[in-house]
């Protein structure tokens, strides 16, 4: 990576805020006591931006990003966060319109900020915004199970929902979310951890506009079974696709939370 972090000396007050949360401890003083990288260190620097975010007085930048086009920090919304979580539902099924895409845009504005393991932003979100595109989707998809000569399992119950009428795997969305990893770049063992942690916040995030969502094991299993899901999809070659997301406006309102039992839990 190109050398990115800068300081302006003028307004720096060598706190070494910056030097302290590098995750990698690439930045030092120089003999005036101003941070910059350490010999060798800069190849290693993942980008985070922590040295801009930390920065007290506002002296260092990234990139050429400055530190006043950053948002305010601000943390202190656990009980509404808490209750989002609690609130959140899988949701199957959709009104029969379009995704609104100022929705859509929002969601778009907010996918930066998802972490990575190496903090490249290297993920590829394929969003499938269209009833046009989905219902393409949806038609290979059965056609192919349909084409199946002995289905078992998901393949002979989706079958036979279709049959009835029921779209089984995409619920009916009217749009869906496939995030892929870049396989040249993504950090090993993660290409699928990245990809399942960006739709846990794009899940989040879109209910909390009001729309629904539903993760898509389904669609995410058949992908590896059907090669034009793919295509489909429009993964680029080099990307490996992590996981599958339906979302839409809900055709259905909880009207309370569930009551899961609790997972084992070992605090040590
Ligand atoms: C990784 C993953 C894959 C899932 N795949 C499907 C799926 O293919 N179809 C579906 O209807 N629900 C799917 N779900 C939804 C779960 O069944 C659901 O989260 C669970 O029953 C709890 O319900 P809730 O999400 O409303 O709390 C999936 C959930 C996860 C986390």
């Amino acid at each position: 990576m190109t050398q990115k972090f800068a300081v302006t000396k003028e307004s720096c007050t060598h706190c070494g805020l910056c030097i302290q949360d590098c995750p990698i401890y690439a930045l030092e003083f120089d003999d005036e006591q101003f941070p910059q990288y350490a010999p060798g260190k800069a190849e290693f620097c993942i980008g985070c931006q922590h040295c801009l975010a930390i920065c007290p007085s506002g002296a260092a930048s990234f990139g050429g990003k400055k530190p006043e086009h950053s948002h305010s920090v601000s943390l202190e919304h656990s009980a509404g966060l808490l209750q989002l979580i609690q609130s959140r539902r899988s949701i199957r099924r959709y009104k029969d319109a379009p995704v609104d895409s100022a929705a859509v845009q929002e969601i778009v504005k907010m996918l930066p900020f998802i972490p990575t393991a190496k903090n490249a932003d290297d993920l590829y979100f394929s969003l499938v915004a269209t009833k046009e595109k989905m219902d393409a989707i949806r038609r290979v998809t059965y056609q192919k199970i349909a084409e199946m000569e002995n289905p078992t399992g998901l393949y002979l119950l989706a079958k036979e929902a279709f049959h009835a009428g029921k779209d089984l795997i995409f619920r009916g969305a009217p749009a869906m979310v496939a995030v892929a990893t870049d396989k040249e770049t993504v950090a090993e063992g993660c290409e699928t951890v990245d990809s399942v942690i960006a739709l846990s916040y794009f899940e989040l995030y879109a209910q909390s506009l009001g729309l629904g969502t539903t993760w898509c094991g389904y669609a995410f299993m058949i992908a590896q079974q059907i090669p034009e899901m793919y295509a489909l999809l429009e993964i680029p070659e080099n990307y490996t696709l992590g996981y599958t997301m339906l979302f839409g406006m809900p055709a259905v309102k909880y009207q309370r939370t569930t009551q899961p039992d609790m997972f084992k839990v070992n605090i040590l």
